[in-house]
């Protein structure tokens, strides 16, 4: 019956079993984690700074300018759409924003150069919407505006890496004994302590919950999700001031997928209905808890994955590995469901309370270069060499080297949290 299902219609399964094994990486280590003693914190501070400030003056040269009214209007009036535009090689030296050595709460997933990639053109592209600039990423700014309070980022393996990168754009404004970064599965927390800020993941890779919640032990054969239960996850949401939420390649592995609902039996479900049901579920309990006035939510729409090289090069047969440039628009891959795209434009289209949808969809589909390949780790090992020399197996054409292109989802975010319609 599922075999009929599954050829019968246009249903992309992304994850072949050799993949499935990359969503399994919960458990990846932080490399570093920052410590602080007295002795050397003077010293340390200086490096910070020193580094702050050659960042800086990098970054004043960033075509992306100042006029605040600018931002505001183009999320307001609407007279920029910030999705719509083109990649573009960043000749002002301004990327990529932080380096694999700058940021130590990298996870070696993430860290491609170091982990053996040989090219880094993949760092230094900008995205430039066609009728506006993005404005400048100011670190401070930004901590400045959560001071005293909660930025969380909620989902999966790809949320997590949303979160890093974030982490990594403003901690080196930060010097190293004022922050400090907890793990209290299944959240890890960066705590910017000047500002008293924090900034979070939260694993709940289904959003509402399912036998894959466990931070690190999430390896299941067979997923079970609880289509109407939430609670258990989002009684740690409670009063978050900032909620980004993401959900999709873990729906995506069968056309149909064992849920419940209520006490009635697992049963099988056709995929877009189960994530519609989810997202309702998740929709309810916004409309019921959100204030509103003090807490702004967002849903990061899909992050595409480039598993079939033939689909940006007729004839070929490989995926993602060895790619080094972005594609050439247009370009829509079939692994991003038009069906799942629509169902949450219309299910936060019908909540009472705002939810932003940042459609990054798109402009991270141009970008078959921007993953992770052979660069990174399975079930946390970093892969041998022999490993690497079979990309047809091994390459990991779903998640992202950092820095890389979640670091421009979060430019984004950026641009919406300080110019975006307030609600005060
Ligand atoms: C620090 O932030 C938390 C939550 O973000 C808030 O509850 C608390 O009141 C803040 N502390 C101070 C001293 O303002
Ligand atoms: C649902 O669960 C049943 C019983 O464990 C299993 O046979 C079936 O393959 C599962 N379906 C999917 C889509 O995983
Ligand atoms: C699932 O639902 C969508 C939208 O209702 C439909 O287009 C699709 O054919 C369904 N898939 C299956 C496997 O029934
Ligand atoms: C990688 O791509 C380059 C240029 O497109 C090609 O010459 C080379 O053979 C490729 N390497 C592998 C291992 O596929
Ligand atoms: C997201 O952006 C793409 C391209 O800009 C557009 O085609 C699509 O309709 C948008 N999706 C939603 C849900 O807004
Ligand atoms: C939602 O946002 C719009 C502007 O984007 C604003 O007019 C409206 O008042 C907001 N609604 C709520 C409930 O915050």
């Amino acid at each position: 019956m599922t075999t009929s299902l599954a050829s019968g219609h246009r249903f992309q399964t992304l994850f072949p079993l050799a993949l499935a094994a990359f969503l399994l990486l919960g458990a990846s280590r932080i490399k570093i984690e920052s410590s602080c003693s007295k002795t050397s914190c003077q010293h340390v501070l200086q490096r910070v700074f020193s580094f702050a400030a050659m960042h800086k003056t990098k970054i004043r040269n960033d075509d992306g300018g100042d006029d605040e009214h600018i931002y505001h209007d183009a999320l307001r009036n609407g007279s920029c759409d910030v999705f719509e535009g083109a990649w573009v090689l960043d000749e002002y030296n301004s990327r990529p924003l932080y380096t694999e050595e700058s940021c130590p709460y990298l996870t070696t997933q993430v860290t491609c150069l170091s982990n053996g990639r040989p090219d880094s053109l993949y760092q230094k592209w900008r995205w430039k919407p066609h009728a506006c600039q993005l404005p400048r990423f100011d670190a401070v700014k930004l901590l400045e505006s959560l001071s005293n309070k909660r930025l969380m980022f909620i989902g999966d393996s790809l949320q997590r890496t949303q979160w890093e990168s974030m982490v990594c754009l403003v901690e080196s404004a930060i010097p190293d004994c004022k922050k400090s970064m907890t793990k209290i599965p299944p959240r890890r927390i960066f705590l910017a302590e000047e500002y008293n800020a924090s900034i979070e993941f939260y694993w709940a890779p289904f959003l509402v919950e399912s036998n894959a919640d466990h931070a690190t032990k999430h390896r299941v054969q067979k997923r079970q999700v609880k289509l109407d239960s939430i609670s258990k996850h989002s009684k740690n949401w409670e009063g978050v001031d900032v909620l980004v939420f993401e959900s999709y390649v873990w729906w995506m592995n069968k056309p149909l997928i064992n849920a419940t609902i209520g006490s009635l039996e697992m049963k099988e479900y056709n995929v877009t209905t189960a994530y519609s049901l989810a997202l309702q579920t998740l929709g309810k309990w916004l409309d019921s808890t959100m204030n509103p006035l003090t807490q702004k939510a967002f849903f990061m729409s899909l992050s595409p994955t480039h598993i079939w090289s033939w689909e940006w090069k007729s004839g070929s047969n490989g995926n993602c590995f060895n790619e080094t440039t972005p594609i050439q628009p247009p370009y829509w891959g079939i692994g991003s469901s038009h069906h799942i795209m629509g169902v949450v434009r219309d299910t936060l289209q019908d909540l009472k309370v705002n939810v932003t949808l940042l459609n990054i969809t798109q402009l991270s589909e141009y970008r078959k270069d921007g993953h992770t390949s052979v660069y990174t780790e399975r079930q946390g090992k970093l892969l041998t060499f022999e490993q690497r020399a079979q990309p047809q197996i091994y390459a990991d054409c779903v998640h992202w080297c950092l820095p890389g292109v979640p670091d421009t989802w979060n430019e984004m975010l950026y641009m919406y949290l300080l110019y975006g319609p307030s609600r005060h």
